[in-house]
């Protein structure tokens, strides 16, 4: 597997690779590997010739200073893991190559940039849309993975793409859970043993709520009885809990319900902040 840091060195192998009329998959990560990144990894390597991992902690999507101070850094691990899952190659940029100065153009994505992750995390979403811009532009790649898990995140990259033509098809990969339920996240490293006990309500209340909406399609009734779930729970604090269009994020009411939904939700551990959702057929 070969490591490259410069955006120069990085075009030169992938031209090669394509005239080699090899088809290029592409998992842009922020490190701290886990069996989620891995999982999208491993997708690649089945539906690509030549697969691309990128492992870069993108200062411009953290609106929280500390937040990105204490991201967990662990690029040693995280080359061994990729080697095993079969990726070809890691790009590990620093800071200054994808950033030689502070970017002037901003990327903006309305509605869906306002609500939900981009309410609580304002300014996240335009760093997430500079950086997938930047490295898509790198990479050039046929296929792109991103994980279920940032489902907002998902289609923002998925305008983006659109808006932008980026010639990528974007392909989205379930959630990967522990067996308690507890959605795979970087973040998850960083909980005591307490908070991991705890952690697993986020689901718990999704599938509560699910089941609400499956028997009655009360949509009133099931963000309630999540919210009170979350609440509930010693150590736990809600930040959202939400009923949504699976296109749009709109927030949906027991009038405006179809039958297809996604529940997104976020709140914290401690002080780990942690988001999960569930796509469901009602
Ligand atoms: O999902 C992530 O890990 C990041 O937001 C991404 C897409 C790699 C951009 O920095």
């Amino acid at each position: 597997m070969k490591v490259i840091t410069q955006i120069k060195a990085l075009r030169e192998y992938l031209n090669s690779i394509r005239k080699n009329d090899k088809s290029i998959g592409f998992v842009p990560t922020m490190g701290a590997l886990h069996e989620g990144h891995l999982t999208l990894v491993r997708q690649s390597v089945k539906e690509n010739l030549f697969t691309v991992c990128s492992i870069f902690v993108n200062p411009t999507q953290f609106n929280d200073p500390a937040d990105l101070k204490k991201y967990p850094r662990t690029l040693q691990k995280d080359c061994e893991m990729l080697e095993e899952a079969g990726c070809d190659l890691v790009f590990a940029p620093d800071t200054s190559e994808v950033y030689p100065s502070e970017a002037t153009i901003s990327l903006t994505f309305g509605y869906l940039e306002e609500i939900l992750e981009g309410k609580f995390r304002p300014g996240h979403f335009q760093g997430v849309g500079l950086v997938v811009s930047k490295l898509l532009h790198m990479v050039q790649p046929d296929r792109a993975y991103f994980g279920q898990k940032d489902y907002q995140q998902f289609l923002i990259i998925q305008t983006l793409v659109k808006d932008l033509n980026f010639p990528v098809k974007l392909i989205r990969v379930p959630i990967i859970r522990e067996k308690d339920g507890l959605a795979m996240s970087s973040r998850n490293m960083r909980l005591s043993e307490e908070e991991r006990a705890a952690a697993p309500v986020f689901f718990e209340a999704l599938n509560a709520a699910a089941e609400v909406l499956k028997r009655d399609k009360n949509v009133n009734g099931a963000r309630a009885l999540a919210g009170r779930l979350i609440e509930e729970k010693n150590g736990v604090s809600l930040e959202y809990f939400e009923i949504a269009h699976p296109d749009t994020l709109k927030p949906l009411s027991n009038e405006t319900v179809g039958d297809e939904v996604v529940l997104c939700v976020a709140g914290y551990v401690g002080n780990i902040r942690l988001i999960d959702n569930l796509i469901v057929n009602i």
